[in-house]
């Protein structure tokens, strides 16, 4: 019997799981689909009881869905109750289980494209305090050696953001740069000002440690102007793509049973549709 899944969101036609998994579903040979539906907010809990009755192996959850389906989840996931979001969706015996995948697409991007990015003893500066940024917080917590400094534009967001999740945090205003510039051995971008083609004109390249890894979680465009410029001083850089790309990974796994591979062929595949 073909096993399905599927992606839910309001709208829900740009989003590029589709293509994702229907190409490692045609690379494993597997008879399965994985579909995109758009569910309206108050579709959700009718949703759901399809899923009950055991229509889907699972699926992704977008936006505007992430938070709201954690009251109609049988079992939420501890991690992905602390970055408050929940994206992917596995049915078992008639149970919904909710978790987030993006802290794992956050580590699995950044041990791919720069293996032994979290061996050293530095510090990680986050730069924003919204949603974008508790994923990669709670990735970070798992993995990094030194503290993580948040640095945005309003303090009071960063320090909330600090008091919530616990872990090695600390919260700052812009103007701590150039202090913690030096012991910083990974800059990563969770604003969307990359979107809207900015930068901040306060990141002084020159302070920041030669071997410091640059990356942005926004990946339309792929190359943001924080990469750019932090490409042109000679720093390493990650793009987010592979973020999107990694966090598809174990959602694959637990509906087909086949974990699959983020080869640079997909990746081509989807940075043509950016
Ligand atoms: P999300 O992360 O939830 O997707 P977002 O709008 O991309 O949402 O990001 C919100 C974060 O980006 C916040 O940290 C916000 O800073 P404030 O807390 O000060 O609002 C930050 N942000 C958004 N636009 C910004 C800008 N133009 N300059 C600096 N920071 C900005």
């Amino acid at each position: 019997m073909t096993t399905k899944a599927f992606v839910i969101g309001h709208p829900i036609n740009h989003s590029r799981s589709p293509l994702i998994h229907g190409t490692w579903l045609a690379e494993h040979g597997i008879d399965g689909s994985y579909e995109a539906i758009d569910v309206a907010p108050d579709g959700l809990p009718a949703f759901f009881e399809r899923l009950r009755k055991g229509e889907f192996a699972g699926g992704n959850v977008t936006i505007p869905h992430k938070e709201a389906v954690f009251a109609l989840c049988d079992e939420v996931d501890p991690l992905a109750r602390k970055i408050g979001a929940v994206n992917t969706l596995v049915v078992r015996s008639g149970k919904v289980f909710g978790s987030n995948t993006d802290y794992l697409g956050f580590l699995g991007n950044l041990d791919a494209a720069a293996p032994g990015w979290s061996d050293g003893p530095d510090d990680a500066m986050v730069i924003g305090a919204g949603g974008a940024a508790r994923a990669v917080l709670v990735a970070l917590q798992r993995r990094n050696g030194g503290k993580v400094h948040i640095l945005n534009r309003t303090l009071a967001n960063a320090q909330a953001l600090v008091d919530e999740i616990e872990g090695p945090f600390e919260a700052h205003g812009f103007e701590a740069f150039a202090t913690l510039a030096p012991r910083t051995g990974i800059l990563i971008n969770t604003t969307s000002i990359g979107m809207h083609g900015s930068r901040f004109d306060w990141l002084d390249f020159s302070l920041l440690p030669k071997q410091a890894l640059v990356t942005d979680i926004v990946y339309v465009p792929l190359v943001t102007p924080l990469l750019a410029e932090a490409a042109a001083h000679g720093f390493r850089t990650v793009d987010g793509l592979g973020m999107l790309l990694h966090q598809a990974v174990p959602g694959f796994e637990a509906w087909f049973g086949v974990r699959p591979a983020v080869t640079p062929e997909l990746r081509a595949r989807i940075e043509a549709t950016l």
